[in-house]
């Protein structure tokens, strides 16, 4: 990495927000992230400091931010087999892995981010083998060696198609009760995951912008 590289922004360059605007909104996220597990927090602040210096914009824009952490951690607390469909440079699946000693994620990409390796090195070896990254399209559906899910993050091209068609293939494997949530169904820049949540007819409950789905005990 060069030390000349320029420093990535904390905000996205389509941000229009005001000064107030923007500083009241990463206050409210750096009190989100205080209330995250302790080494989720050490992990989040390595990973944003790495990503500004590096000048990782990518990871900045599309990892999941501290208040989305909380809410996902929360609604998955009792799941130790998750999966999340669109892995980007990690960020998520490795606060997952790190929130919990004995869950196992899975996550799969069309692609693999090239800035998601210095990521993974910055947690340890015990958490790394928790963490099971693959290349597939959510469209494809899981692999059959999957296991059963608890619980499953959808945060994939936040299409209205794709999105459709991953929770259709994917909320199979999850176990009866289990949860599905998916990212950014509030977001204005993503109506896509708001048209599906309605084209398949979903109800469930809003937290955090993400939408939560949980499937019957009759499976
Ligand atoms: C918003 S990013 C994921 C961020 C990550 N969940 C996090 O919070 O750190 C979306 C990712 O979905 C991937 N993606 C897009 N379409 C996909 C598909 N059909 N199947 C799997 N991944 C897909 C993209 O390559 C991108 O890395």
């Amino acid at each position: 990495m060069s030390s000349d590289a320029p420093r990535a922004s904390l905000f996205g360059a389509h941000d229009t927000r005001s000064v107030p605007a923007r500083l009241a909104s990463l206050a409210g996220q750096a009190l989100a992230l205080a209330s995250l597990p302790p080494a989720v927090i050490g992990f989040y602040l390595r990973a944003l400091r790495l990503g500004r210096r590096s000048g990782d914009t990518v990871s900045l824009a599309i990892a999941a931010r501290p208040r989305d952490l909380g809410e996902l951690l929360r609604a998955a607390r009792a799941s130790t087999t998750v999966a999340e469909v669109g892995t980007g440079t990690g960020w998520t699946a490795i606060v997952l892995a790190l929130a919990r000693p004995d869950r196992h994620v899975h996550s799969f990409d069309v692609n693999e981010h090239e800035q998601r390796a210095r990521y993974l090195d910055l947690v340890p070896a015990t958490v790394r083998s928790r963490l099971h990254l693959a290349i597939r399209d959510g469209q494809d559906g899981p692999p059959p060696e999957l296991p059963p899910l608890d619980f499953l993050f959808i945060d994939s091209s936040h299409e209205r198609e794709e999105t459709v068609t991953t929770f259709r293939l994917w909320s199979e494997r999850l176990r009866p009760g289990a949860l599905a949530a998916l990212h950014d169904y509030c977001d204005e820049q993503y109506p896509g995951v708001r048209q599906a949540v309605a084209q398949l007819g979903l109800t469930g409950e809003e937290r955090a912008g993400m939408f939560l789905w949980r499937k019957g005990p009759g499976g």
